[in-house]
């Protein structure tokens, strides 16, 4: 199944290291991010998830919550996350989906016969408090993803879901922004009345406006 930006991500019920997850139920009022790796007991995913493990506090802050898949029963979850707190220091602090069936994979189109026929891709879905798709991504294998710049997109997204603002590219939080072009320069007086700076007609540079 081929889920596109703004529908929404479809629900499932799943078995998980933190006992039976309804996943729209388990989401709350919260974002989500649900990543999907290849499979258990493989040195990328060993990295990958002590990554997140590290980045909790983060996704935390941001009031988002995170879950992992795999294709692996949930014993074997249980036997990998002692090797993945001795190799990285740190042990999964989020749930991980046994997907042993492939019913999360295969309805979100995580299984690509292209490259494999059994194991998931790398993929990530960023999943709004309205249940929509805001990112999906799609890595390889071999390619261990970067989970900084899952929190920058965060950041973005979070930003702009309150601002009539996008992000420019490379941005970081607390950095200049853009006016979006729906919005007139008379619409953005009263929006941003600090002023902006004038590139082009199209292209307006306003400081990052921050939630009171
Ligand atoms: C890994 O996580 O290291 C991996 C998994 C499947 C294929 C190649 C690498």
């Amino acid at each position: 199944m081929t889920i596109r930006l703004g529908d929404i991500a479809p629900d499932f019920t799943a078995e998980t290291t933190e006992g039976t997850i309804h996943f729209h139920e388990w989401l709350g009022s919260s974002w989500g991010v649900l990543f999907s790796h290849p499979k258990d007991f493989t040195p990328v995913c060993t990295t990958e998830l002590g990554t997140v493990a590290r980045l909790k506090p983060e996704f935390d802050r941001r009031n988002v919550k995170v879950i992992g898949l795999s294709v692996d029963p949930l014993d074997a979850h249980g036997r990998w996350a002692a090797d993945i707190a001795e190799t990285q220091g740190h042990a999964p602090n989020f749930p991980m989906i046994a997907d042993a069936d492939r019913k999360v994979s295969d309805l979100y189109g995580m299984i690509h016969p292209n490259a494999s026929d059994t194991m998931t891709v790398r993929s990530v879905f960023i999943i709004g408090p309205d249940k929509k798709l805001k990112l999906s991504l799609t890595y390889p294998a071999s390619t261990g993803r970067n989970f900084e710049e899952i929190l920058r997109v965060i950041d973005s997204l979070q930003l702009t879901a309150k601002f009539s603002v996008a992000t420019p590219s490379d941005w970081k939080n607390g950095e200049d922004v853009i006016i979006v072009p729906s919005v007139s320069d008379e619409a953005a007086k009263e929006k941003f009345p600090g002023g902006w700076k004038t590139l082009k007609p199209y292209l307006r540079i306003v400081p990052q406006p921050r939630s009171s």
